[in-house]
C-alpha cells in the first residue's frame, strides 16, 4: 500500500489508479471501517483510503483534540484488507489557509437529529467530503449506516451537484453484545463499556414494537430515553423517522422507517440507529 501525503501526489498517481473506490475515514481504523473496503473490493479492486482528522466536524466543545491518531496501525489494517492508496493529509496540506468556501447541506436535512445537537457539524462533513472528492476522484464511495443522516446528506451532495460518483451505504458492523463498533468507543471506561449495549438494546426494543404493530411512537420513544436515563446516560434523542427524509415518521403512514438514537455516557456521545 501506498501512502500518500500531498494532493500533488495524489493528483499524480490517479490516472494510473483506474476505476477507483473511496473509503474516506477519521482513522483509529476498526471492523466498521474495514467492512466498508471489503464492500469496495466487491465493485473493484482498487481501493483508496483516507484519514483525516476533520477540525471543521468538530464543534468547539467536542474532542477533536482527544481524538485517537493511530496512522501506524491504521495503515497496516487498510493495507491488509486490500487498500492500494492511502491518503493521509495533515491540517496544512488539506487548509492551507483559513477554509472560506462550505458546502452548506439542505437546511430540511440539518434541522433535525444529530444537526439539531451538534451546530456545523454536517457543513463540516460535507465540505471535507467535498475536497476529498475533488483530490481522489473516485468512481464508488462508500459510507456506513452507523452515521444515517450523513449517509443521507452526502448523497444528497453528490446528486445535487451532479458529481460522478457512486455513493454505496454498508450496514453497521457491532460487537458481540450490539455495541456498534465507533472511534470514540476506547473513551468508554470498563464500567460504561459494559453498560453501553443498551443503547442498541433500546433500539431493538423500539424496532420490535413498531414491528409488531405498536402505533404511539411518542410513548415508545419516551420509555427508551427514560430507561437510558434512569441507568444513567444522557438522552439527547430516540426518534422514529421516516427513512426517505429522516422527519419524523407518520404513525399512520405506510413508510420505510429508522430509529435513531444519541446519548452520552459519562462524557462519551454514542449514536445508533436501526432500520425498521
Ligand atoms: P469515521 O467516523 O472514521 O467513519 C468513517 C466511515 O466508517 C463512515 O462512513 C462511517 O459511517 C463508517 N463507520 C463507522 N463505524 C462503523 C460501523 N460500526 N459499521 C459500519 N461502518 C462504520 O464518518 C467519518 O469518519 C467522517 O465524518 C468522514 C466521512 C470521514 C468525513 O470526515
Amino acid at each position: 500500500m501506498r501512502i500518500v501525503h500531498s494532493v500533488a501526489e495524489f493528483r499524480a498517481l490517479r490516472p494510473t489508479l483506474g476505476h477507483l473506490a473511496f473509503v474516506p475515514t477519521m482513522g483509529n481504523v476498526h471492523a466498521g471501517h474495514i467492512s466498508l473496503v471489503q464492500a469496495a473490493r466487491e465493485h473493484t479492486d482498487q481501493i483508496a483510503a483516507s484519514i483525516f482528522v476533520n477540525r471543521l466536524q468538530f464543534g468547539p466543545s467536542e474532542d477533536f483534540e482527544r481524538y485517537p491518531r493511530t496512522l501506524a496501525e491504521d495503515a497496516a489494517q487498510l493495507a491488509e484488507a486490500g487498500v492500494g492508496v492511502l491518503f493521509a493529509p495533515d491540517e496544512n496540506e488539506m487548509y492551507p489557509s483559513p477554509q472560506s468556501y462550505h458546502i452548506e447541506p439542505a437546511t430540511e436535512q440539518v434541522s433535525v437529529l444529530e444537526g439539531e445537537f451538534r451546530a456545523g457539524h454536517f457543513r463540516g462533513v460535507a465540505t471535507v467530503v467535498m475536497k476529498l472528492f475533488q483530490i481522489v476522484q473516485p468512481d464508488i464511495a462508500l459510507f456506513g449506516k452507523k452515521d444515517y443522516q450523513q449517509l443521507m446528506v452526502l448523497r444528497n451532495m453528490v446528486s445535487q451537484f451532479a458529481m460522478p460518483i457512486e455513493v454505496v451505504g454498508c450496514e453497521t458492523v457491532r460487537a458481540q453484545d450490539g455495541l456498534a463498533l465507533s472511534s470514540r468507543n476506547g473513551y468508554l471506561s470498563t464500567d460504561e463499556r459494559r453498560r453501553a449495549p443498551q443503547l442498541n438494546a433500546e433500539l431493538r426494543r423500539i424496532r420490535d414494537a413498531v414491528r409488531d404493530g405498536h402505533r404511539d411512537f411518542g410513548g415508545l420513544q419516551e420509555s427508551a430515553a427514560e430507561r437510558l436515563d434512569s441507568a444513567g446516560w444522557r438522552t439527547e434523542y430516540v426518534r422514529i423517522c421516516r427513512r426517505a427524509d429522516l422527519q419524523p415518521s407518520d404513525a399512520a403512514a405506510k413508510e420505510a422507517r429508522v430509529v435513531l438514537a444519541a446519548a452520552r455516557l459519562g462524557t462519551t456521545r454514542l449514536i445508533d440507529n436501526l432500520e425498521i
